[in-house]
């Protein structure tokens, strides 16, 4: 795609701000940080307004607990259609970390996890909201 030059107008401390940001997340320089807020923009509006998105759903639990894995896959089987891989990774002698790829509408995904997240028994769980564009 086309590149195309821009001057930007910033009051003083927004500029801080964004060469903050920059060195935060070690850009290579502020195109790449106003690329990223734009992008992250457009990403929040997707999820806000229903659209197809993409993300993960993160999950740690102690493997020991058998209802919360039967509960899990439960829930995992009745939203299918949303799940496009599941990741299971052996954190140590009781935990678990499961990363759930999904696809879809955001409200679904959003409905999904927050069911997965609202098992008993599980430590931690995320969604990571993301966009295939
Ligand atoms: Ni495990």
């Amino acid at each position: 795609m086309q590149v195309r030059r821009f001057g930007v107008s910033l009051e003083e401390n927004l500029l801080e701000s964004l060469d903050e940001l920059v060195e935060k997340h070690q850009f290579p320089n502020r195109s790449q940080a106003i690329r990223f807020l734009i992008k992250k923009n457009l990403v929040e509006e997707k999820w806000k307004g229903n659209e197809d998105v993409a993300g993960a759903i993160v999950l740690v639990y102690d493997h020991h607990k058998r209802d919360l894995q039967n509960k899990s896959t439960d829930v995992q089987h009745a939203f299918h259609d949303l799940i496009l891989s599941v990741q299971h990774v052996h954190l140590d002698h009781d935990n678990c970390l499961e990363t759930i790829a999904v696809k879809g509408k955001a409200k679904e995904l959003i409905d999904l996890s927050n069911k997965l997240i609202a098992i008993k028994g599980i430590k931690h769980g995320e969604l990571v909201m993301s966009a295939s564009e």
